[in-house]
Formats: C-alpha cells, structure tokens, sequence
C-alpha cells in the first residue's frame, strides 16, 4: 500500500524482494502495484558477496535490476547492506588483513556501493551487535574494533551526501541491553560529529511477541536525532498451522507495529522482509515455523493484512 492515501502522514509500505522471483506473474504484479507498495529494499542482491564478489570488483548488475525497477514504477529503493558479518565473498570470508588493508576495503566497498545508487536509504551497518548489548565478534570488530562503523558512515557520505544513512538491527525493537547499547552508540556518533541519519528496526517477531516498549523505543531513537524506520517486518507462527485465535493476534500485532509507527512523526514506514510466506526466509531458518507474511503462499491476504490498514489508519 502506498499508505500515503490511508495516512494522514506520508509512510510508505514497503516489501524486501529477490528479482529471480520476479517471473511469478502473481506475485510481480502485487509487488508493482504502487496501491500496495510505495517502497522497495533488495533482500540479497547488493550485499557485499554479490557487489564485490572478487577484492575490488564491483558489480551491480543484479542490483540495477531493482535500482531500475523502483525508478521506472515511482517507488523508493532502500540500499541493503553496505556492512554485514554474513553473506560476505569468499575472498573476505577467508581472506587475512591487516587492520589498514581492511579499513581500505570497507571503505572503499562503502563508497563505491552508495556511490553507484545515488539518492537514496541505505542500511550502512547491519546487526552489528550482540543480544547482550556487546559488539558482535566478526572480521571487522575483530580486525578494526568499533573504528569500521564510523569509517563506513564517512565513505557512505561521501559517496552520496544526499543518501540517509542508518545502523539497523534485530531485537533492537523494544528497550533493552541492545538497543541501550545502539543509543550509547548513536550518542558517541552524533558527538564525534558522525554523519548518521536513522535507525533501522529489523521487526522479526513471533506472534504475540511485538515488544510494548516499541513505540517508546523509537521515540528514545528519534530523541538522539534519528528518523527511524520498520525494516524488516515479519510475524510468524512458532506452530503451524494457525489457529483463529493466532491470525487474529497476528493480525493485532501488525496493526500494533504499523501504528507504532504512525504515531511516531519521524517514523518513515515500514518494509515487509517480502509480502508472501511463498518467498519468506522463515521456513529456511526456523523449520517448522512460518505463515509470517500479510500474503499467504497462494497470494491470499491473511488478517494481518486488514491489521496494516488498521495500523496506517490509526492516526
Ligand atoms: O543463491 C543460492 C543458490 O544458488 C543456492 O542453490 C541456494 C541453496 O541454499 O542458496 C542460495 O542462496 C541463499 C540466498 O539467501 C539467496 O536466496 C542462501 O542459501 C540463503 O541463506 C540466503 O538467505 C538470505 C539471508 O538473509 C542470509 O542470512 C535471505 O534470502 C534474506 O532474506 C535474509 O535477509 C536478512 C537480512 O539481510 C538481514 N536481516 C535478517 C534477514 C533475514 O535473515
């Protein structure tokens, strides 16, 4: 839904999508259907393993696919991930650098990525911590401590001084030793005079697990300076299949969400982390779990997708 009509205020609703998916003729024709989505975010297709596949060549082919896409159907792209510890090439995975070696690579690979997609959102760091608060062990703390963040948001805003530049995470949602962790952070950031323009929040949840504190949260985040963002949104079933009861949650905790954010003036929209259960990563990593999307997997709308609209109305 291009929720601008629903909403007095301007929130997209946006979808994560994988182009190869793109031949499915049902589901291509809701996803550019601009009464549904006014935003879109690449699931897999600009991160490091598919941009930078060997040490400093770039290739974006894959990605202009939907760069392309959202110019031609008026929808805004949101670039994702410059920074990721996964589905990095294997030349970095099992690579050795020295810490200048390796703060030269993520520079550069930070630069030439929001270069080459000028004029829009990017997530520069993604899920940069751990649950408890600490930072996440991976070749770029490991290798340049936490030096690699604001070195990437520099390359970022160079690159493109018009690109919105987030951290985005998971289980950052609700207020607790992570997203405490991200605001010290951010606070740090923003007093080093660290361009950084959002916080990202990822929005994994189970059915009857949307935090309460979510609306306060991104409020505390807006209060640091920040727009905020819903990025990654699904619900899903711990158990299949559903019971009544369970829709009617999950369509409540959609609602909750989409309206968490309307009502939080600096809250831009919300992506969906794709619209049908058809193409959703749930089943692949939780086995057994799923019907997670507003979209079933033979494309009918659940519950959850009358709790969006009620979301977006309820402001
Ligand atoms: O492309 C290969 C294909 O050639 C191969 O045959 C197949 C066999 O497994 O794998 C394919 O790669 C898969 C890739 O998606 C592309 O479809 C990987 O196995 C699979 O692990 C990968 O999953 C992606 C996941 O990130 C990786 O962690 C999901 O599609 C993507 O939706 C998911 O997105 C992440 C966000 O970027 C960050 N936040 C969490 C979110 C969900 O995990």
């Amino acid at each position: 839904l291009n929720l601008a009509a629903k909403s007095a205020r301007k929130l997209y609703l946006g979808t994560a999508t994988n182009s190869e998916q793109w031949n499915d003729t049902t589901y291509f024709n809701i996803l550019k259907n601009n009464a549904e989505f006014g935003q879109v975010t690449p699931a897999n297709v600009m991160k490091w393993f598919a941009t930078e596949p060997e040490e400093g060549v770039f290739t974006f082919q894959d990605g202009d696919i939907i760069a392309d896409f959202t110019k031609k159907t008026g929808k805004l792209l949101r670039g994702h991930n410059c920074v990721w510890h996964n589905q990095l090439p294997d030349w970095l995975e099992t690579g050795t650098f020295s810490a200048p070696e390796l703060a030269f690579i993520v520079s550069r690979h930070c630069f030439n990525l929001v270069n080459h997609y000028q004029g829009h959102v990017w997530d520069v760091i993604n899920e940069a911590f751990n649950d408890d608060g600490t930072f996440r062990s991976d070749i770029f703390f490991d290798t340049l401590n936490t030096t690699y963040i604001p070195l990437a948001l520099y390359a970022a805003r160079a690159a493109d001084p018009k690109a919105k530049l987030y951290i985005n995470d998971f289980n950052i949602e609700g207020i607790g030793a992570k997203s405490d962790a991200l605001k010290s952070l951010i606070k740090e950031l923003k007093s080093q005079n660290v361009p950084i323009d959002g916080v990202g929040l990822q929005s994994h949840f189970e059915v009857g697990g949307v935090p309460p504190t979510l609306q306060q949260n991104m409020e505390e985040f807006v209060a640091l300076g920040l727009e905020v963002a819903i990025t990654e949104l699904d619900i899903r079933f711990t158990a299949l299949p559903p019971t009544p009861a369970g829709l009617a949650q999950q369509k409540a905790d959609y609602e909750t969400v989409v309206a968490a954010c309307n009502a939080v003036p600096k809250c831009v929209g919300v992506t969906l982390w794709d619209f049908t259960d058809k193409y959703s990563w749930i089943p692949g990593t939780f086995p057994g779990q799923g019907d997670a999307c507003p979209w079933t997997d033979e494309f009918v709308k659940r519950p959850a997708y009358e709790g969006i609209i009620e979301g977006f109305k309820a402001h």
